[in-house]
């Protein structure tokens, strides 16, 4: 019987491009699930769409310069191509911001409240850190100073790179904002935090031991250690830019992004269902308790989509449906690093464009996916996928199955007829292969499907090379054999076309197009039985419908798929090494907006001589120089400690930003800005003017 099927795949942040890393981990098993699923009958729902909220989408914004709904637009887009790239069919793509989803800030408000009025919320003021310079809150992962476990001087507010310990960022040493530099101070603040203990004690513990029995042992496993461990919290920020928390006294403070978010998977479907104007499928999906729902993630998302979000749904008590399995995978890394852009670790845009067709790339990623250990792409590797199992076994029959047709039965497939043991045989084990191509599907387990499909390519292949229509097919007597060797052969490739459609679903189109099937159903349940119409087919396309390449000796070839050469993989693998030895040392920061002469002409930069400089006594990052400009002597505070001793900067010349408003810098009042930059090892360095120049000179 149909069931119904609600698959999501983690939304991705408007906040940057998505890599094959995202692809293999969320996307591409997703829709490989969905396509079986809807292969079944399943009557299938597939949810996705970007994640636009959070501090650090804000921050980028800001320091671009754009408003927060452009800068996500601009993300949003870039994203939802990459991803209609590689053929992901998702049913509805939309977002979390209100610009985009009508209906994603008044869910999530709702859930707040039917949260706070079941009592799952506890309210409470803490200090936080505060930078005075932009007037706002900093979350603990942009404080940074010295780790009180190891003594690690760059330490970041919620972990330390170093020990590996959480931190409470509050007692870091000498904390600085990594956004602006200042040194923050604590200044107590609201929030409300979600009490997962309570959560887990009526009923998430429970939940997860009874439920989650099949699910992947690197999902439960995980899962177990954070039930051990679960605190409350917070889900509230002060950020000027997300869902407005829905209270009084919660003026200026927004959802926290990771609440929002999963959210949007509902919102997002809601959104779906109301432009196809059938509000009563939303409810069906999310409300009915025999839908069956899977969340796609990486496994930096287990925490909050196999703890979290169970506990909202759930807490919410308003017959939300609860996550079936969460069938996270493993990270997906290139060439033995981490995928990196800014270091130059990545495969450029293009890099595949007319060598690697997008089904191809989807089943070299399906044979790597990371699905129970961290995995990796490697360059041969893609060689070997593509050239062994799609050209040398898929392609390489279908190929030669369809030029045979075409070249000794004038285009027309033969009937199935007289069938003997070795035809009964290749049927069974068709059948055996679809049966376990299923059952790997059924367990998420990709890598496994894709060996069943190419273990079905091996059984259709030696059955041509073992049966020889090459030779039966000039001999009078053995024509008929041959005839049906050959029907059986097409029968492999319809087979081949059903176990390829969710991992390939052009190539099968394709398949199914040249033996006359393109607009039959699709249905696993056909391979392996006789075919139900065994007369002659007449009217398919055969090889004409099979792309066509120029091979190296100019001449024009059909096949299925092209080999990868041994020249394309070397000159990846140094396009890698030369991506990343450019990328090497500190990248220049991306020229800043225009400004008008105007503007520029505004700022007052004079050539100055530092005569003292001593330490601030309350802030390790400042200096206290007194510089004089020419005009008179100015105290200037200047964030250089770490990078000059004192003694060294006596006589040193500068340039100064002589008209900055004066600030207080923990109790000095500084009197304009020394000009400096950063040096190779990211410390400070100051510009110095050329020493003939008087002090007191404007620079222009
Ligand atoms: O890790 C991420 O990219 C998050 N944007 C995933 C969110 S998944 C869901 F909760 F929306
Ligand atoms: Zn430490």
């Amino acid at each position: 019987m149909a069931k119904r099927v609600l698959v999501t795949s983690a939304l991705p942040y408007a906040n940057g491009p998505i890599h094959f890393g995202h692809i293999v981990g969320a996307y591409l098993p997703a829709d490989i699930y969905v396509r079986y699923r809807r292969m079944l009958g399943d009557d299938v729902h597939y949810v996705c769409g970007t994640d636009e909220h959070g501090v650090a989408i804000t921050l980028k914004a800001e320091q671009q310069g754009q408003d927060y709904a452009s800068y996500v637009d601009h993300w949003h887009g870039v994203i939802a191509k990459t991803l209609a790239d590689v053929d992901i069919e998702f049913d509805v793509f939309t977002g979390t911001a209100a610009h985009r989803n009508p209906f994603h800030a008044e869910l999530a408000q709702q859930f707040f409240q039917d949260l706070h009025g079941n009592g799952y919320l506890v309210e409470r003021s803490e200090e936080q850190f505060f930078s005075e310079k932009t007037q706002r809150f900093l979350p603990d992962r942009y404080v940074q100073g010295t780790c009180y476990h190891c003594g690690y001087e760059k330490a970041r507010g919620d972990e330390c790179p170093n020990c590996g310990k959480y931190l409470d960022a509050k007692q870091l040493k000498s904390p600085t904002s990594t956004i602006d530099g200042s040194t923050p101070t604590l200044v107590e603040t609201k929030h409300w935090y979600l009490d997962l203990a309570k959560v887990r004690d009526e009923w998430l513990g429970d939940w997860f031991e009874g439920k989650a029995g099949d699910w992947k042992p690197n999902v439960q496993n995980f899962v177990r250690s954070d039930l051990k461990e679960l605190r409350e919290r917070p889900i509230t920020r002060d950020l000027p830019w997300g869902v407005p928390v829905p209270v009084d006294g919660a003026e200026g403070k927004v959802l926290y992004v990771w609440f929002d978010a999963p959210i949007g998977y509902i919102s997002i479907s809601r959104q779906h269902w109301e432009d196809q104007g059938q509000p009563e499928r939303f409810e069906e999906f999310w409300k009915s308790a025999d839908t069956e729902l899977y969340h796609f993630i990486g496994k930096d998302n287990i925490t909050f989509h196999a703890v979290v979000f169970p506990s909202i749904l759930w807490g919410a008590k308003r017959d939300w449906i609860l996550p079936t399995n969460v069938p996270a995978n493993e990270f997906f890394n290139l060439e033995g690093k981490k995928f990196n852009t800014s270091a130059g670790w990545y495969i450029p845009e293009g890099a595949l464009d007319g060598t690697v067709s997008p089904d191809a790339l989807r089943y070299a990623l399906c044979t790597m996916m990371p699905e129970t250990a961290d995995s990796e792409w490697t360059w041969s590797e893609l060689q070997s996928r593509i050239n062994d199992d799609l050209a040398d076994n898929l392609g390489n029959f279908a190929s030669r199955t369809l030029r045979f047709l075409e070249k000794f039965f004038d285009g027309v497939i033969p009937a199935w007829s007289e069938p003997n043991e070795a035809d009964e045989a290749l049927l069974a084990a068709a059948k055996a292969h679809a049966d376990e191509f299923r059952a790997h599907l059924d367990k998420f387990q990709f890598r496994k499907a894709c060996q069943a499909l190419m273990a079905l390519g091996n059984t259709a292949n030696k059955y041509y090379d073992t049966e020889q229509p090459w030779v039966t097919v000039k001999d009078d007597a053995t024509r008929p054999r041959c005839g049906q060797v050959i029907r059986a052969c097409v029968e492999m490739i319809d087979a081949l076309s059903i176990l390829a459609t969710p991992i390939m679903p052009r190539v099968a189109d394709n398949l199914r197009y040249a033996i006359g099937r393109g607009d039959q159903a699709v249905s696993l349940e056909t391979v392996g039985a006789p075919p139900s119409d065994a007369g002659e087919i007449t009217g398919a396309q055969l090889a004409s419908a099979l792309p066509t390449f120029i091979d190296a000796k100019g001449n024009k070839k059909t096949a299925l798929f092209t080999k990868v050469t041994d020249d394309y993989i070397a000159a990846q693998r140094a396009q890698l090494e030369e991506m990343a030895a450019a990328s090497e040392g500190p990248q220049p920061d991306p020229i800043a907006d225009g400004i008008e002469f105007d503007q520029f002409a505004a700022v007052d930069i004079r050539v100055g001589t530092v005569q003292t400089a001593k330490k601030h006594p309350k802030a390790d990052r400042l200096l206290v120089l007194e510089v004089d400009i020419g005009v008179e002597v100015r105290t200037i505070c200047a964030g250089i400690a770490e990078a000059y001793a004192p003694d060294e900067l006596t006589g040193k010349r500068v340039l100064v930003v002589a008209n900055l408003g004066a600030r207080k810098l923990r109790g000095i009042e500084s009197q304009g800005m020394v000009l400096a930059t950063d040096g190779a090892d990211g410390k400070p360095r100051i510009v110095e003017p050329n020493a003939d120049v008087p002090n007191g000179t404007r620079m222009k």
